[in-house]
C-alpha cells in the first residue's frame, strides 16, 4: 500500500531503535535501507535490552517481516553474533528475516582498511566506527564489490580473493595496523554459512510485490541526516545516504510509495566521533546531559559530545527530508534542568543566518540562543496534557519553531514510556 520512513534528523542516535519497536506494530514489513553494523538501536522492553545492529527493530514484533535492503552493506561475522543473541533471547527470526541479494558484503580487509585509513589521518581522523563501512561503499560504487548473492556462486571464493588482493595492495599506502586477518578471515567464512541457511531475496520485486497486496511498510534509517554523505557535515559523515531519498535507491521502491516521513530528534543534541557541532556544550551542561541521557555509543561505547538542540539544522534536515511529523525523544533528560537553551540562529560572515554555510568545517558559526525555563519535574505521564507546564510548552515552542507536528514524545528508554498525541 505504501512505505513510511523514520529517520534521525540530528547526527545518529536520536532513539530509532525504540520508535520503530513501537510502531513497528503499525506495519507489515520494516526495512533497513542503508548503513550496516555502525548503526547500534537499543530497544528495552521490560527488564531486557537489547541492541540491533543490521536486523531492522521490527525483529520483536513477531507477525513482522523484516528486509535487509540493497543499500545496506552487511558483515557476516557481526550478523551471526546478533542472530546468536536473539536465539538466546528465544526470539524466533528465521521466517521473518529477508536479505537482498544485493547488499554489499563487508569483508575482513574493509575493516582492516577502514582501521588504516583512520590511522593515516591522524588527528583529523572522521572518528569512524570501524566496522568497515566507509572501504565497502568504496568498493560498492568503484563496482568491485561482493553482494549477498555472490556466495551462491560456484565462483566466489576467486572473487573473493581478487578483492582482498586489491586490499592488500592498497594496505600498503598506509600505516600498519594491529589486526589478526587470517582469524578474522575463518570466523567471516564461516559466518557465511549462516547467511546462506537465511531467506536471500530481490528485494525490489518482493517489496513492490508486497506494496501491491497492500501491506505497508516502514522503512528504518540507520545513522542520521547530518551524517549523510552529500548533506552532512563532509567529510566527517558516514559514506551512505542517511536521508529519505535513500529509501528508493535502497530498497527499489517508487518515490511515488512514500506516505509519511517521520523525522526523530532528540530535545537536546548529541554527535559521536569527529566534526563540527556548533551546539555543543564542552563545559558542566554537556557533561550532565552525558551522565543523565547516558550518552555513550551504543555500538562503540565511546562518550557521546552533547549539546543543545538545534533550530538551524533541524530546519535543514527537515527540509532535505520533506518531514511530515515529528518525534521528539528523551525529554526527560531535561527534568533537572532550570534552564533549557534552544538554538535559534547562526552568526557568520557578519550577519546572523538560519542557513547552514556550505562547509560547517571552514566555516565557525557563533549560535543564538533562547532560553525557556525548566520543569524540575518526573514526567511519569502518557497524556500530553498531563505534561508539567513547562515541558508542554517546550514541546508546543519546538513545534512552532520547526513548523511540523510532534506526533509522538519519547519520556524514558522503554517501550512503554511514549506520550502519542
Ligand atoms: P538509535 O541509534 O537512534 O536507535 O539510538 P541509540 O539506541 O543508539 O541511542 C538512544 C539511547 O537512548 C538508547 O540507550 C535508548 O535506550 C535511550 N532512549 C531512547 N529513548 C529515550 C527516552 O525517551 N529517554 C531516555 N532517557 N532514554 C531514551
Ligand atoms: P545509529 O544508527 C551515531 C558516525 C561515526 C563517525 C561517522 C562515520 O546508531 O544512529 P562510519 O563507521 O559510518 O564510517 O563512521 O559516523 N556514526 C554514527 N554516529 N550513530 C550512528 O548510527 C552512527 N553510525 C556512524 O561515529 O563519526
Ligand atoms: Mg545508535
Amino acid at each position: 500500500m505504501y512505505v513510511d520512513v523514520l529517520l534521525g534528523l540530528q547526527w545518529g542516535d536520536e532513539g530509532k531503535g525504540k520508535v520503530v519497536d513501537f510502531i513497528a506494530d503499525q506495519y507489515d514489513v520494516v526495512c533497513r535501507f542503508q548503513g550496516g553494523p555502525n548503526a547500534g538501536h537499543t530497544i528495552i522492553i521490560g527488564d531486557k535490552k537489547y541492541v540491533l545492529h543490521t536486523i531492522p527493530s521490527g525483529v520483536f514484533r513477531s507477525n513482522i517481516l523484516n528486509v535487509v535492503g540493497n543499500g545496506v552493506v552487511l558483515d557476516p561475522i557481526t550478523f551471526k553474533r546478533e542472530l546468536a543473541n536473539l536465539d538466546t533471547a528465544g526470539i524466533e527470526y528465521r521466517s521473518r528475516l529477508y536479505i537482498s541479494k544485493k547488499a554489499h558484503l563487508i569483508l575482513p580487509t574493509h575493516r582492516l582498511l577502514d582501521a588504516a585509513s583512520e590511522a593515516s589521518k591522524g588527528t583529523s581522523k572522521i572518528g569512524s566506527t570501524l566496522k568497515g563501512i566507509g572501504p565497502t561503499y568504496m568498493d560498492k560504487t568503484g563496482r568491485n564489490g561482493l553482494r549477498v548473492g555472490d556466495i551462491f556462486l560456484h565462483d566466489f571464493q576467486q572473487k573473493y580473493q581478487t578483492l582482498k588482493e586489491k586490499h592488500l595492495g592498497l594496505l600498503a599506502l598506509y600505516p600498519e595496523v594491529d589486526f589478526d586477518l587470517e582469524g578474522e578471515e575463518a570466523k567471516w567464512f564461516e559466518s557465511l554459512e549462516t547467511l546462506r541457511s537465511l531467506n536471500s531475496i530481490n528485494c525490489e520485486y518482493f517489496l513492490n510485490d508486497l506494496l501491491k497486496q497492500g501491506k505497508k511498510i516502514l522503512a528504518e534509517g540507520a545513522q542520521g541526516s547530518m551524517l549523510d554523505i552529500d548533506y552532512g557535515t563532509y567529510p566527517y559523515v558516514t559514506s551512505s545516504n542517511t536521508v529519505s531519498a535513500g529509501v528508493c535507491s535502497g530498497l527499489g521502491v517508487p518515490p511515488s510509495s512514500i506516505r509519511e516521513v517521520i523525522g526523530i530528534a532528540k530535545a537536546y543534541c548529541t554527535r559521536v566521533g569527529g566534526g563540527p557541532f556548533p551546539t555543543e556544550q564542552e563545559n558542566e551542561t554537556g557533561e550532565t546531559l552525558r551522565r543523565i541521557g547516558a550518552e555513550f555509543g551504543a555500538t562503540t561505547g565511546r562518550p557521546r559530545r552533547c549539546g543543545w538542540i538545534d533550530i538551524p539544522q533541524l530546519k535543514y534536515t527537515i527540509m532535505l527530508n520533506g518531514v511530515t511529523q515529528i518525534v521528539v525523544t528523551k525529554l526527560d533528560v531535561l527534568n533537572d534542568f532550570e534552564n533549557i537553551k534552544v538554538g535559534v540562529s547562526y552568526e557568520y560572515d557578519g550577519a546572523t543566518s538560519e542557513e547552514l554555510p556550505f562547509d560547517l568545517c571552514t566555516t565557525g558559526v557563533d549560535v543564538n540562543y533562547v532560553d525557556y525555563a525548566g520543569w524540575n519535574k518526573e514526567l511519569g505521564v502518557t497524556d500530553f496534557d498531563a505534561l508539567p507546564a513547562n515541558a508542554h510548552d517546550y514541546i508546543l515552542e519546538l513545534e512552532r519553531l520547526l513548523d511540523t507536528r510532534i506526533s509522538i514524545i519519547s519520556t524514558g528508554p522503554e517501550r512503554s514510556q511514549l506520550i502519542v498525541r
